[in-house]
């Protein structure tokens, strides 16, 4: 650990399923508590392979537990450019088909960056979009993911938190991680718009979940390493409040006695 950043706090679960009841009981005891103030929670959300046991969780709580998301307001971290909310493979399409379908959330509280419309639209639409979590209160909670060049959302190398929402180049390795979810590398959009790594930060809390051992050395290095823009995650370190969920293969790599768990 460095002596730039306070010690991050970390949670070494068995399995992902473990990490995975965590976070959703992170995220219902915050959905409730505002909803005992007859507030509105807002929730930055993540699309992905890993935040995919947590919104099961949630259905199940909605389902079983009378876990009810009318006084819920979401902002998803990205989306891809050039592709329709009807597409399968737009974030828009997962959040339906993975969370929002399932549970009472009002449709017009959901947001995802749009993906479509040329270089111009754009810029106006990310600047609205930055507006709108501000007319929202800020984000309360932001789930995370994080991919192995270091982004969090889509912001690849090199990114620090001065950046906003804006459009960007998705990594390489990234277009060669999401190809299985398109068939084939060439059918993976090149650009996404996504929330910069400022817009995170200023979430009041955040989750940063990672599963395998893919993960294991990115996460190591966003943790152990200065914070850098060759890492985005690593800016994390330097939030009061974020807290890394990780599964025994994630964390394998980490020096554990540096950190408050
Ligand atoms: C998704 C997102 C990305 C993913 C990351 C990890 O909305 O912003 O940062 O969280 O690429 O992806 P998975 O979870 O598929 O390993």
């Amino acid at each position: 650990m460095n002596s730039h950043s306070s010690a991050p706090h970390l949670r070494i679960f068995p399995d992902e399923q473990q990490a995975a009841v965590f976070a959703a009981t992170v995220i219902e005891s915050r959905i409730r508590a505002r909803a005992a103030e007859g507030k509105f929670a807002v929730l930055g959300l993540a699309t992905g392979q890993t935040p995919l046991a947590v919104y099961r969780e949630l259905v199940r709580r909605h389902r079983t537990n009378g876990l009810s998301f009318q006084n819920v307001i979401t902002f998803n971290l990205d989306e891809y450019c050039g592709l329709p909310p009807e597409h399968p493979q737009s974030y828009r399409f997962f959040m339906e088909r993975e969370l929002f379908s399932q549970i009472d959330i009002a449709p017009e509280h959901t947001h995802i960056p749009d993906g479509m419309g040329t270089a111009a639209e754009h810029a106006v639409r990310c600047r609205k979009y930055e507006a709108a979590i501000r007319a929202a209160g800020g984000i309360d909670l932001q789930i995370l993911g994080i991919g192995r060049t270091g982004h969090i959302g889509f912001n690849e190398p090199p990114a620090g938190p001065e950046t906003r929402t804006r459009c960007v180049e998705l990594n390489a390795l990234t277009l060669a991680d999401n190809a299985r979810f398109f068939g084939a590398e060439e059918s993976v959009p090149r650009q996404a718009v996504t929330m910069g790594v400022g817009t995170i930060l200023e979430a009041k809390e955040i989750l940063l979940l990672a599963f395998g051992e893919k993960k294991a050395d990115v996460v190591a290095r966003a943790l152990q390493e200065t914070p850098a823009e060759e890492c985005p995650a690593s800016w994390l370190q330097q939030h009061p409040r974020c807290t890394w969920l990780v599964d025994a293969a994630a964390g394998a790599k980490l020096a554990e006695e540096n950190f408050s768990q």
